[in-house]
């Protein structure tokens, strides 16, 4: 019926373009062009119509050009062999010059590589499958865009709302399958993993289209992309709805083929897809597009009587500026002039052989590729053989209609609005920056785009006990037979999947038997992973680099590096001279330097302020010397110089002194525990035996040091080590114990007395999980577990499992004894040393002047009447303790003062003892 119709249609359009075309011109020439199209589509439709107004427009636009573009329009009929046997015809017994079409990317193969042959123009303007690429078929113009450049919108989409996986699903045909190699690559480079694909042949039935639904639907993935023609479209959406796909949590992205005709869908249709987003191609608005509109709307009711009302997409924009574009070329080309012949025989013919190549086509090829102009879709630019990229709209399917979410470029990305630039875009991880979108099942909110299906496919985890059942314990549920793993990997690893932004379910798998606890195997251990047995392991397992050939590591969720377990010693008891060790050497003899330096100052400042005490023979002033340095005695310091350096000094003693016992306390108390070995060297040259955890790697590492096999000793248990350090290396035991620092950790919070750890000697990356190489789970669980270590999660698990001992203080490595230097006092040292040399300088002067003085006095003396010469000299100003004595004399002797003037050399001991006297009296 509908093939009738078309027919009846198809000669109708013939008779008019044709009859057109021969009558506007009388003397144009005529420009043979087939048009081969599937009439009974809805594309094929719409661009028939546009072709049609297209010509018309053209023409009276450019009434003087003389050629004219004679359409032979044919059906397909959807059918590639049809399609083939209509082209190869029109070649052959119309001498086309060019061939508009064909509509699907399977028929193109054919048409286009006759096309080649003959040297005649193909150009298509829906044919998008990137397999047909016009770089390798040089007759074949794509005057439309690629799939391959709208999968760069879709991947922009589904990051934008930070899904993490996508199930393409697309019609089993070229035009179906040509995106996907693409998609896969753009969407893998945005880390979105696509876990299946979903094939639905063209011939599929509903019932087909069901079983594929349901299938999905059992599977974790709830983001769609469907890449399919809108006939086949419409039956899957229908299905979609009737199964409750169209419900809160699925996301459905439609690619340009049906987004571009979604105006045309029947409304059923169009309901049934609420919710779904859809990639766009943007046509700028113009006048003349409304203008063309409107006559377009008009006209395809005429041509299409009895069809429901189609409304203009892009296909027919594409068609109408390709039938520009084509009609310009020729013209330029003045094909009128050339070959054009009148068929010779109407007797069909399929020998490709006989094919002629048109004389005229490398010409209208290059002119069609250099007519670039602004068309009704825009800028119209074959020049790369097929459209440029430009902007796609992306939109959500509401209602009976749409609305815009954003647009895309490929050089701003996806953006709310055009003109938009990239920098004003939020970063992706937060809410995108687009209009909100009603999701299907009118839902507001953002699908996770991930469901956790009852019967879905679980992680598998492999695990394995470890001889440190902290870290991981498996035990099987003599019930159910259920694997059961507990311990601070497990933990973690179960924190870091809750983190994950999908669900991710999973089971445990044991490795080996839950009692075989050695640490032999964990190569094999990990090497389960690559050969697919576990999707990941989990454990105790050290992140190693020969590891890392065959599986990809997270990253580590404990401490790291290997370190040395000793016995620590009691140090003090044995140490004679501890009472030494405060001090440095240097600040022992700095100190002892300046202690003699201060006595000789202040005895020299003595002895030049006459002080009777300081005089008589050497030994008695060492003595004193050593007196005035230790005690502030004012009977003896008798100068006001030297009692200034006494308080410098005595404050320096002061500081040093308490230092000093402050140090010793401490060298007597914390420092009592001191490793009995310091370095991995010193085991090496004593030849001592060092141990190590049965079937760990820190064997190779002992070996490659240096140590002779006899002297390394493997142990199961950390009762073992505990045993075997606490006899020694003399008793058959072993000096030191090498392992890995979370282990030691555990094994210092058991046997915290009596042990300490040194190191870590060497780095090691710590314990990790193991996954296959390449799996997109890795960066996310790593991203996860990352957050679990950083934060006070850890803590409380590390708290479950280590149970430290909060009064084990010798946890973690001893640091040396720190004795009191030289420089720590060098401030004291400088006051101290400056207050006595200057002392010793400002005495030196008065003395010097003093006796100068003195000198001059006694010429003067000489001059003058010589009895008064005692007084006078006595009179003169005098400085330190002579005048402070004279002073006192005056005070306490009111009536007397006449005695002590004349008897100045009277010694203090006398002065001071009538002055007793005199106070006793009153
Ligand atoms: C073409 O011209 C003929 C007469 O030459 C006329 O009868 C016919 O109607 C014209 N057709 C159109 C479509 O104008
Ligand atoms: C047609 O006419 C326009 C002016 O109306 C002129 O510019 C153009 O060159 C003419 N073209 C031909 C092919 O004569
Ligand atoms: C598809 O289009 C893109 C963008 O224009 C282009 O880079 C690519 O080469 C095209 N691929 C084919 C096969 O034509
Ligand atoms: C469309 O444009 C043509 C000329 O450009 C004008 O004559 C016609 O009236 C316009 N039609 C509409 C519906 O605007
Ligand atoms: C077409 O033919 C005319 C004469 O027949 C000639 O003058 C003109 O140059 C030719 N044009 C082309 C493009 O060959
Ligand atoms: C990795 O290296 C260690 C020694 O460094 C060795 O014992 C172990 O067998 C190696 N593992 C593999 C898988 O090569
Ligand atoms: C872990 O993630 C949460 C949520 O994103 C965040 O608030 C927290 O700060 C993260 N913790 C760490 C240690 O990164």
């Amino acid at each position: 019926m509908e093939i009738a119709n078309s027919i009846i249609l198809l000669l109708l359009i013939s008779a008019g373009i044709g009859g057109a075309a021969q009558n506007a011109s009388g003397r144009a020439h005529e420009v043979h062009v087939g048009v081969i199209l599937d009439l009974g589509s809805l594309v094929g439709k719409i661009a028939i119509t546009s072709i049609s107004l297209a010509l018309e427009d053209f023409y009276s636009a450019h009434q003087n050009y003389s050629t004219k573009l004679v359409l032979h329009i044919r059906d397909s009929m959807s059918d590639d062999v049809r399609a083939a046997a209509e082209a190869l015809d029109l070649l052959e017994n119309y001498r086309v010059e060019t061939i508009i079409g064909p509509e699907k990317s399977s028929q193109a193969i054919f048409i286009s590589d006759l096309g080649t042959k003959s040297h005649v123009p193909i150009i298509s303007f829906t044919v998008t499958s990137p397999t047909i690429s016009p770089s390798s078929l040089p007759y074949f113009v794509r005057a439309t865009l690629n799939d391959s450049a709208q999968v760069s919108c879709i991947a922009s989409t589904i990051k934008a709302y930070g899904w993490r996986k996508a199930v393409p699903i697309y019609e089993d045909t070229e035009y179906g399958r040509g995106i996907i190699p693409y998609l896969v690559d753009v969407l893998q480079e945005d880390n979105v993993h696509v876990p299946y694909r979903s094939v639905i042949p063209l011939s599929a039935t509903s019932e087909q289209i069901s079983i594929e639904l349901y299938k999905l639907m059992t599977m974790q993935t709830r983001v769609y992309i469907v890449h399919m023609s809108s006939a086949l479209a419409s039956t899957l959406f229908m299905k979609a709805k009737e199964l409750g796909m169209m419900e809160k949590g699925y996301v459905w992205i439609i690619t340009d083929g049906v987004t571009n005709l979604i105006d045309s869908l029947h409304p059923s249709v169009v309901e049934s897809m609420n919710g779904a987003l859809g990639i766009q191609f943007y046509v700028p608005k113009s006048t003349k597009l409304n203008n063309f509109t409107v006559r377009w709307n008009m006209r395809y009711q005429i041509d299409n009587p009895t069809d429901p009302p189609s409304k203009l997409s892009i296909f027919g924009l594409w068609s109408y500026d390709t039938i520009w574009a084509l009609a310009q070329a020729a013209e330029k080309v003045g094909l009128a002039n050339a070959t054009f012949q009148k068929p010779i025989s109407k007797q069909k013919s399929t020998d490709l052989e006989t094919l002629e190549t048109s004389s005229n086509g490398p010409e209208l090829l290059k002119e069609i590729l250099h007519s670039t102009f602004i068309g009704l879709s825009g800028r119209f630019d074959l020049s790369d053989r097929q459209l440029a990229v430009s902007t796609f709209k992306v939109i959500n399917v509401i209602g009976r209609g749409w609305r815009d979410i954003g647009f895309w470029t490929a050089q701003n990305g996806l953006v709310r609005k055009l003109n938009q630039s990239q920098s004003t875009r939020i970063h992706s991880s937060l809410l995108p920056d687009l209009n909100p979108v009603i999701w299907p099942g009118e839902s507001i909110d953002i699908p996770r785009g991930f469901e956790v299906p009852a019967n879905g496919k679980k992680l598998r985890v492999g695990v394995r006990s470890s001889g440190y059942q902290q870290f991981i314990k498996v035990e099987k549920d003599q019930i159910t037979g259920a694997t059961k793993a507990t311990g601070l990997s497990v933990d973690v690893f179960e924190e870091a999947v809750k983190i994950l932004p999908y669900a991710v379910p999973y089971e445990y798998v044991l490795f080996g038997s839950p009692e075989d606890t050695s640490s032999g195997s964990y190569d094999d251990f990990v090497y389960q992973v690559h050969l697919k047995v576990y999707d990941i392991v989990i454990g105790d397992i050290t992140i190693r680099y020969n590891r890392t050939f065959y599986a990809d590591f997270t990253v580590p969720y404990t401490e790291s590096g290997i370190a040395m377990v000793v016995p620590v010693k009691d140090t003090v008891n044995k140490n004679t001279w501890i009472f030494l060790k405060p001090l440095t050497p240097g600040m022992w003899l700095g100190s002892i330097v300046f202690f003699i330096y201060t006595g000789v100052v202040v005895l020299s400042l003595e002895f030049l302020g006459n002080n009777k005490n300081v005089r008589g023979p050497i030994p008695r002033q060492l003595g004193i010397m050593i007196f005035f340095s230790l005690f502030e005695e004012k009977e003896i310091v008798e100068r006001f110089l030297s009692r200034i350096v006494m308080i410098v000094w005595l404050c320096f003693l002061l500081v040093v002194t308490s230092s000093y016992t402050a140090n010793l306390t401490s060298m007597l108390t914390v420092q009592q525990l001191q490793p009995t070995v310091n370095h991995i060297q010193e085991l090496l040259k004593s030849g001592e035996i060092v141990g190590y955890h049965r079937g760990s790697y820190v064997k190779g590492l002992l070996e490659e040091l240096g140590f002779e096999s006899s002297k390394i000793k493997p142990y199961d248990t950390p009762d073992d080590f505990h045993n075997a350090l606490s006899r020694g290396s003399s008793n058959g035991g072993i000096a030191a114990l090498m392992h890995e620092v979370p282990y030691i950790k555990l094994f210092l919070a058991n046997h915290c007395k009596g042990y300490t750890m040194v190191g870590p000697i060497y780095k090691a990356a710590g314990f990790g999980y193991a996954l296959a190489k390449g799996n997109p789970l890795l960066g996310d669980i790593s991203q996860a577990m990352l957050n679990v270590t950083g934060g006070d999660t850890m803590i409380q698990i590390e708290k479950k499992w280590m149970e430290y001992q909060n009064d084990c203080q010798n946890v973690g490595p001893v640091t040396g004894s720190s004795s009191l230097t030289f420089a720590n006092f060098r401030g004291l040292f400088i006051l101290t040393g400056a207050a006595s040399t200057s002392s010793l300088f400002i005495a030196l002067i008065i003395y010097a002047y003093k006796k100068q003085h003195r000198s001059t006095n006694m010429k003067n003396d000489n001059k003058q009447v010589g009895e008064n010469r005692t007084d006078e000299e006595n009179n003169e100003p005098q400085e330190g303790n002579q005048g402070v004595v004279t002073e006192e004399c005056v005070q306490f002797r009111d009536g007397s003062e006449q005695v002590c003037n004349r008897n100045p050399h009277t010694s203090t001991a006398a002065c001071n003892g009538s002055a007793a006297n005199e106070i006793t009296k009153s």
